[in-house]
């Protein structure tokens, strides 16, 4: 395949940044997305330019590292899948592909397609986790039976990568997906019982503090979001919230 990549450079966070076009050609539809940015990549160094800064790590959609607007959509216009298991066959000979960085106050650019996502470490340094005393009392957790109904509804919150994509899908730029998803795992058991309200309450105080917006029940985040994180979650902290508030 044939394409035109529209791709946005910017130097750092406080230069303007600019799409430049990138003509490439002999694309295999069996290439991942980030795969063929590989390609690019090295078309660009053999002709002494800077590469595309971009994300990425595991390249299995486990990490949440990559972080791409690709056409305007988060992740591009496959669903249920991460940049890096995107692939070349999702586009046509001729296309012309636009790729930019995921847009949020709360994710300033650091170069090129790269964003600093910091703000979600921070949120879930605010209450994401259970305390467990690890000093050789620790009560195995098997010995706590949970109904295999909550159990499963918690796994599957617990499966948020944190990419980041419910975000740039958000016309709020709402981190209410994500944050509820890191909520709602252990809202459904008991183990997270103990700290429910503090963590609920200081994940949304450091959530508004970082400039996400309020959600509006739109439902992009749940259409883009990789791993299929349900909006039951928000209905979930919400509810977590009001129970924590009257306390
Ligand atoms: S809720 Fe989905 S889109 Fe948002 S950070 Fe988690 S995995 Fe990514
Ligand atoms: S590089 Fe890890 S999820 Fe894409």
């Amino acid at each position: 395949m044939n394409l035109t990549l529209k791709i946005w450079r910017q130097k750092d966070a406080n230069t303007q940044g600019k799409i430049v076009d990138y003509p490439i050609s002999e694309v295999s539809p069996d290439m991942s997305f980030l795969e063929m940015l590989d390609v690019l990549n090295e078309q660009l160094i053999s002709k002494g330019e800077e590469p595309v800064e971009f994300d990425h790590d595991c390249r299995e959609g486990i990490c949440g590292t990559c972080s791409l607007q690709i056409n305007g959509e988060p992740h591009g216009p496959d669903r249920g899948v991460t940049t890096c298991q995107l692939h070349m066959r999702m586009f046509k000979d001729g296309d012309t592909i636009f790729i930019e960085p995921f847009r949020a106050n709360a994710f300033p650019v650091i170069k090129d397609l790269i964003v600093d996502r910091s703000s979600f470490d921070r949120i879930q340094q605010a209450g994401g986790f259970i305390s467990v005393n690890t000093s050789g009392n620790t009560i195995d957790a098997n010995s706590i039976p949970v109904n295999k109904h909550d159990a499963d509804k918690s796994f599957d919150a617990a499966t948020c990568i944190g990419c980041g994509a419910c975000v740039a899908a958000c016309k709020n730029a709402s981190a209410m997906l994500f944050t509820s998803a890191k909520v709602s795992q252990f809202a459904l058991l008991p183990q997270g019982q103990v700290e429910a309200t503090d963590r609920v309450m200081n994940m949304v105080r450091q959530m508004d503090l970082e400039g996400f917006g309020n959600c509006t029940n739109t439902g992009a985040c749940e259409i883009e979001c990789p791993k299929g994180i349900s909006l039951e979650n928000i209905a979930r902290m919400n509810r977590e919230y009001l129970k924590a508030s009257t306390k």
